[in-house]
C-alpha cells in the first residue's frame, strides 16, 4: 500500500466532492490499487489555509466551511503561515514534504477558478509543485489551455505527471482514452459539445424556458462557472477547445487563439426555429489540422437532426474524434455532475499510483536480478 500526500489548492465545489468521493471509494482504492491518501495542506483565496505533515481532517474542514467557518487550524509551522500567496504556500508545503516528493508520493490537486486572461495563478501553482518534485492533477482548464507544452515538458523532465482529465467532459475518459487505448493513431480533427451550461440553456430555451431561469438552474447545481459569463460567452468552451487542440492535435494555442461565439437571451428564437425545422442549434467546438497550422473555433451551428451532436441534450456532452485508422470515434457523456469531475481527479490519482507501483516493481526486479544477467 502506498499513501499519497495531497495538497489541495482551492477547496470549493470540486475539491470538496473529491475529498468525499475519496472517502466513499477508500476501500476499493486500497484493495484494487493499493492506494491510500492523506491530505496535508489546503489553501483557498478567502477562506484560509491549513497544513500539517501528519494530515488534516478535510471532511471536517469542508463541513466547517459549509457552516460559514474558515480553515482555521493553528499554524504551528512557518511553512503554512497565513502570510504569502497561494504560490508561496505550495512552494513551502512541497518543500516541507520533500522526502515524500522524492519518492513520488506527493500530489498537488489544483482546483482554483479559471482565469481566462492568462490561466494564472494556476500555472504558477503547477510550476511550483512540479519543481518541488510533486505530481499535479487538476480540473482547472487554465494550465493545459495556456501552458500545456511547457508544463508537460516540465513534468517529463522531473519524472512526474501533470494530468487534467477533469478539464474536458469531467470524468468521461478523453485524454485517458487516447493515451491508454489509441497507440499509433493520428487524430486529424475533433468536434463536440463541451460546455454543459450552454447546452442545457439551449435545450431549455427550445422548450420555452427563459435564458435567465435556465442559467440559474445551472448555478444552483454548481455546474456553471463562478463567473457565468465564462460559460455563456463561449470562453469555457474555447479553453476546452484549446486543450483538445494542444493535446490531440499537437497545437500550442491558448483560448484567445480560438474563434469564439457565445449565447444569450436572443438565441432562443434561433433555437426554437431550428427545432421547428427539424434541426438543432448547438454551440459546437471544433479543431482541425490545416496544413502546418490548426483551425480552432467555438460557434453556433444548425445541425441536421440525424447528426450525433444534434441529439446531445441538456447536461450531456460529446466529442467526435476523426482518426486515420479508426475513422470517427464518438465519446458521449450522458450526464454531468460534480461527482463526475471529482471522479476525473480520482482517475488521475490512480494513474499516478500505477506509475509508482510499476516503478517499484521494476526496481525490485532489477535488484533481484543477478549482476551477470543485466550486464
Ligand atoms: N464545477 C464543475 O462542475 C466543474 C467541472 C469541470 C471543471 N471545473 C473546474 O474546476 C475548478 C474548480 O471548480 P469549483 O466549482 O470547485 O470552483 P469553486 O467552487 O468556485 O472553488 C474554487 C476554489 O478555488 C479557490 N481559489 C480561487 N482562486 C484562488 C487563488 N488564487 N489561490 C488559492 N485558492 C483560490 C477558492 O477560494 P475561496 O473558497 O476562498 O473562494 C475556492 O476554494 C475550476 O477551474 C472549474 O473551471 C469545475
Amino acid at each position: 500500500m502506498t499513501t499519497f500526500d495531497l495538497v489541495l489548492v482551492g477547496f470549493g465545489n470540486v475539491a470538496r466532492r473529491f475529498v468525499s468521493l475519496l472517502e466513499e471509494r477508500r476501500a476499493m482504492l486500497e484493495r484494487d490499487h493499493e492506494l491510500a491518501v492523506r491530505i496535508i495542506g489546503i489553501v483557498t483565496k478567502r477562506h484560509g489555509r491549513m497544513f500539517s505533515l501528519a494530515g488534516v481532517d478535510a471532511i471536517d474542514a469542508a463541513s466547517g466551511l459549509e457552516n460559514g467557518a474558515r480553515l482555521n487550524q493553528s499554524m504551528s509551522s512557518a511553512t503554512a503561515s497565513d502570510d504569502g500567496s497561494s504560490v508561496d504556500f505550495v512552494q513551502r508545503v512541497v518543500n516541507a514534504a520533500r522526502d515524500r516528493a522524492s519518492r513520488g508520493e506527493l500530489v498537488v490537486v489544483e482546483t482554483t477558478t479559471l482565469d481566462i486572461e492568462h490561466g494564472q495563478p494556476a500555472i504558477d501553482h503547477v510550476r511550483a509543485a512540479l519543481s518541488g518534485g510533486a505530481h499535479v492533477i487538476t480540473a482547472n482548464k487554465g494550465p493545459a489551455a495556456f501552458a500545456h507544452r511547457t508544463l508537460t515538458q516540465m513534468a517529463a523532465d522531473a519524472d512526474r505527471r501533470f494530468l487534467f482529465e477533469g478539464a474536458v467532459m469531467d470524468g468521461i475518459p478523453v485524454f485517458n482514452l487516447v493515451r491508454e487505448t489509441l497507440p499509433a493513431v493520428t487524430i486529424s480533427a475533433f468536434r463536440g459539445i463541451v460546455n454543459t451550461t450552454t447546452n442545457y440553456i439551449l435545450t431549455a430555451m427550445e422548450r420555452g424556458s427563459s435564458f435567465d431561469d435556465a442559467l440559474a438552474d445551472m448555478q444552483s447545481q454548481g455546474i456553471a462557472e463562478a463567473d457565468p459569463s465564462l460559460d455563456v460567452d463561449g470562453w469555457d468552451a474555447a479553453a476546452k477547445t484549446a486543450i483538445l487542440a494542444n493535446v490531440l492535435l499537437g497545437a500550442s494555442i491558448t483560448p484567445h487563439h480560438v474563434e469564439r461565439e457565445g449565447i444569450g437571451p436572443t438565441t432562443a428564437a434561433r433555437a426554437t426555429a431550428a427545432r421547428a425545422a427539424g434541426s438543432r442549434l448547438k454551440l459546437v467546438a471544433r479543431g482541425e489540422r490545416h496544413g502546418s497550422g490548426i483551425d480552432a473555433r467555438v460557434g453556433l451551428e444548425e445541425l441536421a437532426g440525424e447528426d450525433l451532436l444534434a441529439g446531445i441534450e441538456g447536461k450531456q456532452n460529446a466529442i467526435v474524434l476523426a482518426t486515420d485508422v479508426l475513422d470517427e470515434i464518438a465519446v458521449v457523456q450522458r450526464g454531468g455532475s460534480l461527482t463526475h469531475t471529482a471522479y476525473a481527479l480520482v482517475t488521475d490519482l490512480v494513474t499516478i499510483a500505477g506509475d509508482v507501483k510499476n516503478c517499484r516493481a521494476t526496481s525490485e526486479s532489477l535488484a533481484s536480478t543477478p549482476a551477470r544477467r543485466i550486464r
